[in-house]
């Protein structure tokens, strides 16, 4: 089998949020005791829809303060920004030719992204799965933490994989760079790995505050819609204060949140932050109404919030450091990016 590598990334757009915290940067940590990890800004995402060159400079340093914030270790693990990795683009082409258009075509982000008006949205956000593709399978990642609404960015990836397997099987026998890996019930050659998304335990997708049928999210207009990792205690103390709810107070199952959206994001939020079940909560607040269970959430959040907001303001004191971080963990991708492109390249006859 493949060794095993985690890799993932997020986007340089600002307002980084509680969900991108727990959905993924959380699981990012933790994961780095049991692999070796690849943390990537993904700045060549970013521009799939128009940016200010200023402001993404600025937005590329905050998400890499906010993973050594977090407490990834960059001398054990790689944080680097995608654009410094130029192999990075070359597979996105090379995966252009190999995914299918129906397959784009069915990708929901880009429905969702693009809007009422798809003839005007711009071929890299058409694009951007290969992209995504790319950026994992130029590592042979074998692992991906990421939240739920990247479940079929990564589907997609394995297709891509599988196909880049069976169209260049000979190939890759014949220059023996395969590795031996089990898919269904047969034992296969394959150069790139079918990698295994994993998707973040009692927070897969939060929700927005505003909006319990939305996911919280960076572009959302609506500033309440989310808690910013930059957000002050005040701050992130009025943002839950004034989240959706119903009137209800609080089940005591879990099962009987069902159909109370914002009531079951505020709860599967405390149950992350708290590094609980969602039971456990339901356990802790039954009956109480929400005066009593926000006030709760408010003090939590501020408490494991407030220590990485100011390790992300320590660290953006001094861009020159985070510049030398994503300039050193760029050398070390390249490295392993070019000896995976050099089979690459050899295997399509390139
Ligand atoms: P966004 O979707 O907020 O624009 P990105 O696309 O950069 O952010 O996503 C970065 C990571 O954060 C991805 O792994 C994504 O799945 C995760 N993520 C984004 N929004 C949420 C959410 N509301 N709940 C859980 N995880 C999320
Ligand atoms: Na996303």
């Amino acid at each position: 089998g493949f060794e095993p590598r985690v890799f993932s990334g997020v986007q340089p757009t600002g307002n980084l949020h509680l969900g991108n915290y727990l959905g993924a940067i959380k699981q990012f940590v933790k994961l780095q005791d049991s692999f070796p990890c690849l943390y990537c800004v993904v700045d060549l995402h970013a521009i799939t829809v128009p940016q200010n060159p200023v402001e993404l400079e600025n937005a590329i340093r905050d998400i890499a303060a906010a993973y050594l914030a977090a407490g990834i270790d960059p001398k054990k693990h790689i944080i680097f920004n995608q654009s410094r990795v130029r192999q990075h683009t070359e597979l996105a082409w090379i995966f252009n030719c190999i995914a299918r258009m129906g397959w784009l075509n069915r990708m929901t982000q880009f429905k969702e992204k693009a809007g009422k008006d798809r003839e005007a949205a711009s071929v890299g956000l058409f694009a951007y799965p290969s992209l995504m593709a790319a950026d994992i399978l130029l590592y042979r990642a074998t692992h991906v933490p990421v939240g739920d609404d990247q479940k079929q960015h990564i589907e997609l990836t394995r297709d891509i994989a599988q196909k880049f397997n069976n169209d260049y099987s000979d190939r890759i026998a014949e220059l023996g760079v395969g590795v031996e890996m089990k898919v269904g019930d047969e034992t296969v050659n394959g150069f790139f790995p079918l990698t295994e998304p994993l998707i973040g335990g009692e927070a897969p997708r939060i929700m927005s505050l505003r909006d319990g049928t939305k996911k919280m999210s960076k572009s959302d207009p609506s500033d309440l819609s989310r808690i910013a990792l930059k957000d002050d205690a005040d701050t992130i103390a009025k943002k839950i204060r004034k989240a959706k709810t119903d009137t209800e107070p609080l089940p005591d199952t879990v099962e009987a949140l069902a159909g109370r959206p914002e009531a079951e994001n505020l709860v599967s939020i405390y149950a992350a932050l708290s590094g609980t079940t969602r039971s456990r909560v339901i356990e802790e607040f039954a009956g109480k109404q929400f005066s009593v269970f926000k006030p709760a959430l408010a003090d939590l959040a501020v408490e494991q919030i407030a220590p990485i907001t100011a390790e992300m303001r320590r660290y953006s004191s001094d861009p020159g450091h985070i510049d030398a971080i994503l300039r050193d963990g760029g050398e070390r991708a390249s490295e392993i990016a070019e000896k995976n492109m050099v089979h690459v390249r050899d295997i399509m006859g390139l």
